[in-house]
């Protein structure tokens, strides 16, 4: 049951706008900007937003705090229970496809499942799942994967020794042929101005309704995509969705290619702490070899733990967005159809008054179920509308961390990682990684 809702006075809500909603917004909701990520960092611009939904959270004992922003009517919730009902409830009473999204996502992927209406999910979430193997740990194809993953690390590897060491961009380049392949098969991997296209469309996306459209440039895309899903191998997600439905897998392939990038900036966030950090970095690389003394793909609970706690800490769904698409009763107020919710995951995801860890470094709390039992912690966001992608993210960023881990990097800056409590803030862009004198001359 909801506490009544807290209708927040202008001042209050202007703050909230300003320190909340605005950093989410200007750091790019669908691609990261560079520049105001390095700003965000500066800023530390979560902990301010932490700062004041904790102080509205206590002031109003965790009632959902309501805005009024023109004619838009928004609920941002503070308590886990909330966040609960939001995620049971998708997609009715509460939609995924929320306006927001729509306007953002159209851009690059108008028939992907997150914004799909409720007949077309009745297809398209199933075909999802099944692609992406979402029920299991260890996906069909987990060993394709792996072997690319292992292809990834040498590359990376050599490419570290040569330069000296690794910056963002030199992952980010080998982080995308390894996602080419898994989506499309070892074929596809150079595919470089697919991703130059995608980005671009996201950009525009991070603009919403107030970017034009680009129609050539998405014909250009799904032009790419179609010919890659075609002749894409069984053994590869986009092979395995077309075989299933191949009038509707092409439009699916948009969200996977974008939601990597998340996975991308997860692997090197945790990447950067394990540099930091030698027993942390021992320990993924001791699991990684008992994995391969067991052959196949391994399952590596460390290894995902790490990356589960990098995304927690440093979420890279800055908010997870819900419409109501009826009239819902909220503590003995019935807010009308169209309302909007925001469950802000950095105030969840370190909440120090629920969470014993919440600025810590703590994959045991993923090991030892402390962490799944919670509602308030959503990375990958949960119930029917979760993320499908989740099991193989952890797959595939779980095997490139304990391999890279195993390359001796020290991340630079690295003194703010080595310990807690971790900042709120870590632009993954500005990370950049040396080879250990000691590495070096092995
Ligand atoms: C670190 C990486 C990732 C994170 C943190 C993440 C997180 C999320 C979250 C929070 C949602 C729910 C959004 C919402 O409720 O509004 C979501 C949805 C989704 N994700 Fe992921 N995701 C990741 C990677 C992936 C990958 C790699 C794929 C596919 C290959 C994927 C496929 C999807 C799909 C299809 C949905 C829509 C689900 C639905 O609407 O039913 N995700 N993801």
């Amino acid at each position: 049951m909801s506490r009544p809702l807290a209708e927040l006075a202008p001042a209050e809500t202007a703050r909230v706008v300003r320190s909340v909603l605005v950093p989410l917004v200007a750091q790019g909701a669908i691609v990261r900007r560079p520049r105001l990520t390095a700003w965000a960092e500066r800023h530390q611009s979560d902990r301010e937003a932490r700062r004041l939904l904790t102080a509205l959270r206590d002031r109003y004992d965790g009632a959902p705090l309501c805005l009024r922003l023109g004619p838009r009517r928004l609920v941002v919730v503070t308590a886990p229970d909330d966040v609960r009902r939001l995620l049971e409830g998708t997609p009715d009473p509460f939609t995924a496809a929320s306006n927001e999204k729509r306007a953002a996502l159209a851009h690059f992927q108008p028939r992907g499942l997150l914004i799909s209406g409720d007949e077309e999910r009745r297809r398209r979430r199933p075909l999802n799942e099944d692609a992406l193997d979402a029920s299991q740990a260890v996906h069909d194809d987990g060993a394709a994967f792996v072997a690319a993953v292992e292809r990834a690390a040498d590359d990376l590897g050599t490419r570290a020794l040569v330069d000296g060491g690794l910056d963002a961009d030199a992952f980010l380049r080998a982080w995308w042929s390894l996602v080419l392949e898994v989506t499309f098969g070892a074929r596809a991997r150079d595919d470089h101005r697919l991703v130059a296209v995608l980005s671009a469309l996201r950009r525009d996306g991070n603009w919403s309704w107030f970017r034009p459209r680009r129609p050539w440039l998405r014909r250009e895309l799904e032009r790419r995509v179609a010919r890659h899903v075609a002749d894409a191998p069984s053994s590869s997600l986009a092979g395995r969705a077309r075989d299933a439905d191949p009038d509707e897998a092409p439009g699916q392939v948009p969200h996977w290619l974008f939601a990597f990038d998340a996975a991308g900036a997860t692997t090197l966030r945790a990447l950067a702490v394990a540099s930091a950090r030698p027993e942390v970095r021992s320990r993924l690389v001791d699991e990684l070899e008992a994995g391969k003394a067991a052959g196949g793909a391994a399952l590596l609970p460390y290894g995902r733990a790490c990356v589960l706690e990098a995304v927690r800490l440093w979420p890279t769904t800055l908010a997870v967005l819900r419409d109501a698409v009826r009239p819902t009763e909220w503590g003995g107020t019935t807010l009308p159809a169209g309302t909007g919710f925001v469950v802000v995951s950095g105030f969840f995801h370190r909440d120090t008054e629920r969470l014993g860890f919440a600025d810590d470094f703590a994959p045991e709390a993923w090991l030892d179920g402390r962490a799944s039992e919670d509602w308030g912690l959503l990375p990958f966001s949960a119930g029917p509308a979760g993320c499908p992608g989740r099991n193989l993210v952890l797959l595939v960023a779980s095997h490139l961390l304990a391999r890279l881990a195993g390359l001796g990097l020290e991340v630079e800056r690295g003194r703010y990682l080595a310990d807690d409590p971790l900042p709120c803030t870590v632009d993954h862009l500005g990370l950049r990684f040396v080879v250990r004198e000691q590495a070096r001359t092995l």
